[in-house]
């Protein structure tokens, strides 16, 4: 197994200083950063947009990690794609036209990304991972940060990352919500490889830095 990742998500960091996060976060060790675009349709939450994102692309050399929770995401690759993102993963309950949808986000010339909520039936891989690059399984259900990590996503990663075993070798397997320092052992364990977490890197009391290698060294 490659060595595990981990990607902050700046939802949990303070809006009014990303960019100072954002380098916190790269000088604590981030692999990459995970920025999390909500509309108030797709999740009942508002984030941000293509602007914030290419103001984080000029705070960092990091690789973007871009989760677009957003009805349409189509309408919008191209500038999520303009702005920065290395990654920009959809969300399969997005649309009736997934292959569509893939070849748009290949075509945009970012990496490809496929987020499932929860209960989003895997079956919906066999035909997708071929296409993938990276596979963001939600632990929690989508819209907000600080939720409690969903227990029967661990078999569930596991079923994914045989899946993508068989049929796409390469595509990497992320996990996003309620990933601290109980959850991360676990999640890795069951084929994990980039821990997204917004909570356990910017909510708590210490550093940003020390709370990145916890959550490396707890997940092993
Ligand atoms: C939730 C977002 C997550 C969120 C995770 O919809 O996709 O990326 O930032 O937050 P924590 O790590 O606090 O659960
Ligand atoms: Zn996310």
């Amino acid at each position: 197994m490659n060595p595990v990742r981990i990607a902050p998500s700046i939802l949990a960091a303070d809006f009014a200083d990303l960019g100072g996060a954002v380098r916190r976060a790269e000088e604590g060790g981030a692999d990459l950063i995970h920025l999390d675009v909500m509309d108030g349709h797709f999740v009942p939450n508002i984030t941000f947009g293509p602007r914030v994102v290419s103001a984080v692309r000029r705070s960092t050399s990091l690789p973007l990690d871009v989760h677009l929770m957003i009805e349409a995401p189509e309408r919008y690759i191209d500038a999520f794609a303009e702005a920065g993102a290395d990654v920009i993963h959809v969300h399969a309950e997005t649309t009736v036209h997934l292959h569509r949808l893939l070849q748009r986000l290949r075509e945009s010339g970012v990496a490809v990304g496929l987020a499932l909520n929860p209960l989003t039936p895997l079956a919906v891989l066999d035909g997708a991972l071929p296409y993938l690059d990276a596979l963001l399984l939600m632990t929690v259900n989508p819209g907000f940060g600080g939720q409690a990590f969903i227990a029967h996503s661990v078999e569930r990663i596991a079923a994914a990352a045989a899946r993508r075993d068989a049929l796409k070798p390469d595509c990497v397997i992320e996990v996003d919500g309620g990933i601290a320092l109980d959850t991360a052992a676990r999640v890795r364990a069951a084929g994990a490889e980039i821990l997204v977490a917004g909570s356990a890197v910017f909510g708590g009391d210490g550093s940003v830095a020390d709370a990145i290698a916890m959550l490396r060294a707890a997940a092993g």
